[in-house]
């Protein structure tokens, strides 16, 4: 058998030997860190996935060393395969930034910019864009796109109007599943994820539209509203599981021994490792249905890694001998409020918590 061919390709000043047939995308990644554009549609693990959104496009500045001709119109990184000697520009091209900012601007055109209340806040791919690529206003002066409010079933909840068309839910349901019973009904700004006929999402893979999805627009019902992301401490963890194609390796999200949320473990460029079953997502709720291996390894950029360092000390508190007396606190929160109340376990109350869940002597 014939050795695949290497082709060089230079992204922003480095050189790197790739097989041919590499996308430009993937061959940045092999570089790693700024050099790789950001992708909000292309998945690695999702057949035909890519080429929707456009927070790729990179410049090539020189097309191969056959035909060094540049290409006339930046193209999609994660579409576009390199050739041989060819010169690709991404951070280093005023070009590229210019168009990543107009893409961010139209992403958001529609997006109701609800991190405050949206469970995604703290890892949403479109956050992160926004805040490395976007602009800090938008010229866009019109009423935003709503939706009916749509039910698609128990476990999955669906906030049409942070979707932003990536298509990577449709893929995951149609490659990983069974059925598929979701897709996207209606065209252009009348778009909109939606199943037949109003029926829920319940297959036993389908869980995993909420991972791959980058926006909140599909997010795990049972953590709604329990906890800020943040404030979870990540940990791998396994369990044998009786599925055929799941592994039974997954990421807890807990707060002291509870355990508020189950994922999969994504890698570094936050795609899913391995897809997991429904019954590992959704019905293994308790530490010890699970055996933990130890703390999720976290972007230091991340929020999420807020509270994980190692070997800290507290600062000393130093109030008192400034003002020259004990702070006096007009209300000390911990006295009237139940929250931190160690035997109301949050993750078990359905539904959002509400403040009857907390009034001491109610049914949690
Ligand atoms: S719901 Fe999420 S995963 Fe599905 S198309 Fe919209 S943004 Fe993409
Ligand atoms: S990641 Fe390339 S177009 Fe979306």
């Amino acid at each position: 058998m014939s050795e695949q061919p290497q082709f060089k390709v230079t992204i922003d000043n480095i050189t790197i030997d790739v097989p041919a047939g590499t996308t430009i995308l993937n061959a940045a990644r092999m570089i790693g860190g700024d050099v790789t554009p950001p992708a909000m549609c292309y998945y690695s693990k999702l057949k035909d996935s890519g080429g929707k959104c456009r927070t790729c496009l990179v410049e090539v500045s020189k097309g191969s060393e056959k035909d060094p001709r540049p290409m006339p119109k930046l193209v999609a990184s994660c579409r576009t395969t390199v050739m041989d000697g060819m010169e690709v520009k991404n951070i280093t091209s005023e070009k590229v930034l210019d168009a990543r900012k107009g893409v961010v601007e139209f992403l958001l055109l529609n997006h109701p910019l609800d991190c405050p209340v949206c469970d995604q806040a703290g890892e949403c791919d479109l956050q992160n864009l926004s805040y490395e690529h976007g602009s800090e206003v938008t010229r866009y002066e019109f009423k935003r796109r709503t939706f009916e409010k749509e039910d698609i079933g128990p476990f999955i909840s669906l906030h049409m109007t942070r979707c932003i068309m990536c298509f990577r839910c449709v893929y995951t349901a149609e490659q990983l599943t069974e059925r598929r019973e979701h897709g996207i009904l209606e065209r252009g700004d009348h778009a909109q994820i939606s199943t037949l006929l109003g029926k829920s999402l319940d297959n036993d893979f389908i869980g995993n539209v909420i991972d791959v999805c980058p926006v909140g627009a599909l997010t795990d019902k049972t953590f709604r509203f329990k906890n800020r992301v943040w404030f979870t401490k990540p940990v791998d963890a396994h369990r044998d599981c009786n599925h055929e194609k799941c592994n039974g390796k997954v990421r807890l999200w807990m707060r002291g021994e509870e355990v508020f949320r189950v994922t999969a473990r994504k890698d570094q460029w936050g795609e899913v490792e391995e897809f997991i079953c429904n019954e590992c997502r959704f019905h293994k709720k308790e530490a010890k249905d699970w055996v933990i291996e130890g703390p999720s390894v976290i972007k230091r950029s991340s929020v999420i890694a807020q509270g994980h360092y190692v070997g800290t000390m507290k600062p000393p508190v130093l109030i008192d001998k400034v003002i020259g007396k004990q702070p006096k606190f007009l209300m000390e929160i911990h006295n009237v409020s139940d929250v931190n109340k160690p035997e109301i376990e949050l993750s078990k109350i359905d539904g959002p918590a509400h403040s009857d869940d907390f009034v001491q002597g109610s049914k949690k």
